[in-house]
């Protein structure tokens, strides 16, 4: 009998953002949200984590293959963000505040329908090394 192994492909991308609410004032924003809402912009070196989770399959040997969770975070999430401005550049993140949380909960809705169907375990976005968030689906 297999238990569950959890296996994880790591990637990095390079972004720039600004965290704010239009609605309050730039000093009201800057209370919030810090550096991260001064006017103009920063940018942030990301990392990405994403971790799929099961039993090996018997045949492979394969939680699932790394080369296809690799693909699908090229092609469906780190093609968008990466040298991209996270507040204007990126479909699925336009209207959002683009805050480590709000990334990784977009980086789950990206991948989920690309992996195999219950495996995506967690989707964890470092935007410093000290300062991660890890989400784990709805
Ligand atoms: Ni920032």
């Amino acid at each position: 009998m297999n238990g569950t192994v959890y296996v994880t492909r790591r990637a990095h991308f390079s972004a720039s953002h600004r965290l704010f609410d239009p609605s309050f004032s730039d000093e009201r924003n800057a209370e919030i949200f810090g550096g991260c809402s001064n006017p103009n912009g920063h940018g942030h070196n990301y990392t990405i984590e994403v971790t799929v989770a099961g039993p090996p399959d018997p045949a492979t040997g394969f939680v699932v293959d790394l080369k296809r969770v690799k693909q699908v975070l090229q092609e469906r999430f780190l093609a968008f963000v990466d040298h991209r401005n996270l507040n204007v550049d990126v479909p699925f993140l336009r209207g959002v505040n683009p805050t480590t949380e709000n990334i990784a909960v977009a980086a789950w809705r990206q991948l989920a329908p690309h992996i195999p169907a219950g495996t995506l375990h967690s989707v964890r976005i470092f935007e410093t090394e000290n300062n991660f968030v890890e989400y784990k689906g709805e």
